[in-house]
C-alpha cells in the first residue's frame, strides 16, 4: 500500500516528512514525492521521483526548503507504471494545490472525461489525479475553504482513499480525508501529523487520533479539527501508542505474515472495486479475446495453485479447455501453442523467472499473453499484451497468503468476463455470481475473528512428522496449497491429495494419529457425502481428522467452521484457516514466519 505523510509544525517540514517516508519504506513502494509551502501564494515547491527513497533525496541533495508544512507519498503503482510523472503529489493546473492518495477511486474515468471538458490538463496515467482537479474547482467553489472543499470532492468519489492536501495560500494546513484506507492523527506539541499508520510519526509523539470513514481532518501546528461529510464537528478518541517503532511497521502484529493474513478482506475487497458487475472493459483492455481456443494457466508454487482453482471457474464459466502448467516444467516440453490460445502467466512479484522464461516461449509461439499480478510495471506484465492487476498490496512475508487470496479473485473474474464475451455465461448469472464474490471480505472477516482456537489445536501436532490435506474439485488445489503453506513454515513434510485418489495408493500411508486436513465442499454440494465417505476412510484407519466446512462432521476429531460459499468461490475462505494453522505451526517450532529458511521472495533465477 502506499505510504502517506502530512506535517505541519515549528520543523522545517521536510525533515520530519522525509523521515515519516522511511518508516512507511516497509509497506512496498516504486516511487515518492514530496510537496512543501515554501512561499504564500507562490506555485509550491515539489520533488517526485520513480524507485526508492534515495533517487528522491539524491535529486534533494542539500537543499532544506524554508517550510513549515508539507505532504509526502510513497506510491505502490496500480493505475499507470510507476514513473516520476505518475508519482504522488499531484498539482493543480496552477501548481499550488498539491494531493496525495492511498487506495483506489473507481469513477476516475468519469470524472477525468468532466475534468477535461472544463479545461483542466492532466499528465499522468493515474485515478489520483481526477481528485486533485475536482479539488481544485470544489475549493473555487467554496471561496477558498479547503475543508469544506474536500467533504464536497469525498461525496463524489466511490472506491477506497486516503487524501491529504495543501494549498500555497495556506502555509501550515494541511487537509485530509479517508474512506476504506487508513489515515491517523499524531498529535504533538506546537506540531501536528497525518500519516497512514503511526510508524511515520512514533519518534516524536505517541498521542494519536483515530479517524473514521468518511472523515475529515484539518490541521495547523496548533489545531486539529475533525468533521464529518456534512460538515458536522466530530470528537475522535484520542489514544497513546503502546508499540514501539519495529511493531508498528508491522501494525502491531508480531509478523509481517500474519498482519497479511489479516489484510485478505481489503485486499480482495480492493481487487474486486469495479469489476463485479458484468462485462468490464478494464478486465482484458488490451487483448483480443476472440478466436480463443484453450487457455494455459503458467505459474509456479501458490500462485499454481491459484491456477489450478481458475482451470475449474474458467471452464465451467466460459466453456474452453484449460490446462495449468507449472512453468519451471513448460517450455521444456515443447507444447503446442499458437495464436488461439490465451496464455495466462500468474504471478505476484512479477519477476518470477520460471514463469517468465514460459511467458516468453509461448509469445514466441504467437499465444496472446495476458497476466495477472500484484506488481505494478514489473517485467511479466510488461512483457504480456495485457494484464489484470490484483490490488492486494505489497506482500512482505515470503509465505504467499493475501496475494493468493487475490489471484483467485482475479481467475473468477477472468472466467466470468471470458464467458461473457464468448456467451457462455448469461449476465444474470454473472452478476448473480458477482454479487457472491461481494460477500467475500466480509466472510472472510467472519472467519478471522474465530481463528482463536487454531492456536491451542496447532500445538496438539507441533511434533508431527507429517501431514496429509484432502479435498475435492476446487477443494483439491486448496488441500495443495495448505500443504504447501505448512512445508514453507514448518517445515514438516506436508502432502496434499484428491479425495477420490487416496484409495488409488496414498491411503496406504494412514496410520495411528496421522494428522488429516479435510477441506469438506459446502454442505449442499454433491460432492460433500463423498469427502464425508473419505473422512470415514482415514478416520478408519486411525487417522486424526481436523475438517474445515460450513457444518461440522461427526466424524472429525475437530471441526473448523467457515461461512458456506458459492462451491466454486469456497477456496477464497477455506484456505484462510490453513495459513493461521501453518502460521502458528511456524511459531510453535520456533521458526523464521517472514522469512523461512531457503526461500526469497521473488525467485528470480531458473
Ligand atoms: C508461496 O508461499 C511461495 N512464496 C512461492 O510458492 C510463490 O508463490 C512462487 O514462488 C511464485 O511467486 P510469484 O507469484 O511472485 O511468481
Amino acid at each position: 500500500m502506499c505510504g502517506i505523510v502530512g506535517y505541519t509544525g515549528k520543523a522545517l517540514a521536510l525533515s520530519p516528512v522525509l523521515e515519516g517516508l522511511r518508516r512507511l519504506e516497509y509497506r512496498g513502494y516504486d516511487s515518492a514525492g514530496i510537496a512543501l509551502v515554501v512561499t504564500k501564494g507562490a506555485p509550491l515547491w515539489i520533488e517526485k521521483r520513480a524507485g526508492k527513497l534515495s533517487n528522491l533525496e539524491d535529486s534533494l541533495g542539500d537543499v532544506i526548503p524554508d517550510a513549515h508544512s508539507g505532504i509526502g507519498h510513497t506510491r505502490w503503482a496500480t493505475h499507470g507504471g510507476p514513473t516520476d510523472t505518475n508519482a504522488h503529489p499531484h498539482l493543480d493546473n496552477e501548481g499550488k494545490l498539491a494531493l496525495i492518495h492511498n487506495g483506489i477511486i473507481e469513477n476516475y474515468v468519469e470524472l477525468r472525461e468532466l475534468l477535461e471538458k472544463r479545461g483542466h490538463i492532466f499528465t499522468s496515467e493515474t485515478d489520483t489525479e481526477s481528485v486533485v482537479h475536482l479539488l481544485s474547482d470544489a475549493r473555487k467553489a467554496h471561496n477558498g475553504d479547503l475543508a469544506a472543499a474536500m467533504r464536497e470532492v469525498c461525496a463524489e468519489l466511490r472506491g477506497s482513499f486516503t487524501l491529504l492536501a495543501i494549498h500555497a495560500d495556506e502555509p501550515g494546513r494541511i487537509v485530509g480525508a479517508r474512506r476504506n484506507s487508513p489515515l491517523v492523527v499524531g498529535v504533538g506539541d506546537g506540531e501536528n501529523f497525518l500519516a497512514s499508520d503511526v510508524s511515520a510519526f512514533i519518534a516524536h509523539t505517541k498521542r494519536a487520533l483515530e479517524l473514521g470513514q468518511d472523515e475529515v481532518v484539518d490541521i495547523t501546528s496548533t489545531s486539529i479539527v475533525v468533521t464529518d461529510l456534512m460538515g458536522n464537528i466530530l470528537t475522535p478518541r484520542e489514544y497513546e501508542i503502546s508499540w514501539d517503532a519495529s511493531a508498528a511497521e508491522r501494525g502491531g502484529f508480531p509478523h509481517f505474515m500474519l498482519k497479511e493474513i489479516y489484510e485478505q478482506p481489503k485486499s480482495i475487497a480492493d481487487t474486486l472495486i469495479g469489476r463485479t458487475q458484468g462485462l468490464n472493459s478494464e478486465i482484458t483492455a488490451g487483448i483480443n479475446l476472440e478466436g480463443i481456443s484453450k487457455v494455459v494457466i503458467i505459474a509456479c508454487g501458490t500462485a499454481y495453485h491459484a491456477g489450478l482453482v481458475g482451470k475449474y471457474a474458467i471452464e465451467k464459466w466460459a466453456n474452453v479447455p484449460v490446462d495449468v502448467e507449472l512453468a519451471s516444467e513448460y517450455r521444456y516440453r515443447e507444447p503446442a501453442v499458437d495464436s488461439s490460445t490465451l496464455v495466462i502467466p500468474i504471478s505476484q512479484s512479477g519477476e518470477t523467472m520460471d514463469t517468465l522464461m514460459a511467458l516468453r516461449y509461448a509469445k514466441s509461439h504467437g499465444a496472446r499473453i495476458f497476466a495477472v499480478c500484484n506488481t505494478n510495471g514489473s517485467t511479466i506484465p510488461r512483457e504480456s499484451d495485457a494484464v489484470l492487476y490484483t490490488h492486494a498490496g505489497p506482500e512482505i512475508a515470503v509465505a504467499s497468503t493475501k496475494a493468493f487470496a487475490t489471484q483467485l479473485i482475479a481467475m473468477y473474474l477472468l472466467g466470468l468476463h471470458l464467458g461473457r464475451v464468448r456467451g457462455a455465461i448469461d449476465e444474470k448469472t454473472s452478476i448473480e455470481i458477482g454479487n457472491e464474490l461481494a460477500l467475500l471480505p466480509a466472510k472472510v472477516e467472519q472467519i478471522l475473528e474465530t481463528v482463536e482456537p487454531l492456536r491451542s489445536l496447532t500445538r496438539e501436532f507441533k511434533d508431527s512428522t507429517s501431514m496429509l490435506f484432502l479435498g475435492r474439485h476446487v477443494g483439491y488445489p486448496t488441500a495443495l496449497e495448505g500443504a504447501l503453506k505448512l512445508k514453507e513454515l514448518a517445515y514438516m513434510h506436508a502432502e496434499g491429495f484428491a479425495g477420490g485418489e487416496l484409495k488409488h495408493g496414498p491411503i496406504a500411508l494412514i496410520e495411528n494419529g496421522t494428522p488429516v486436513i479435510a477441506i469438506m465442499p459446502p454442505s449442499n454440494s454433491l460432492l460433500y457425502e463423498k469427502m464425508v465417505s473419505n473422512v470415514q476412510e482415514v478416520k478408519a484407519r486411525g487417522a486424526v481428522v481436523i475438517a474445515i466446512g460450513d457444518s461440522d462432521l461427526s466424524s472429525a476429531a475437530h471441526n473448523i467452521r467457515i461461512p458456506t460459499s458459492h462451491e466454486y468461490l469456497q477456496p477464497v475462505l477455506a484456505v484462510v484457516p490453513l495459513q493461521v494453522i501453518a502460521y502458528e505451526m511456524a511459531i510453535a517450532r520456533g521458526n523464521d514466519v517472514d522469512q523461512p529458511r531457503n526461500l526469497a521472495k521473488s525467485v528470480t533465477v531458473e
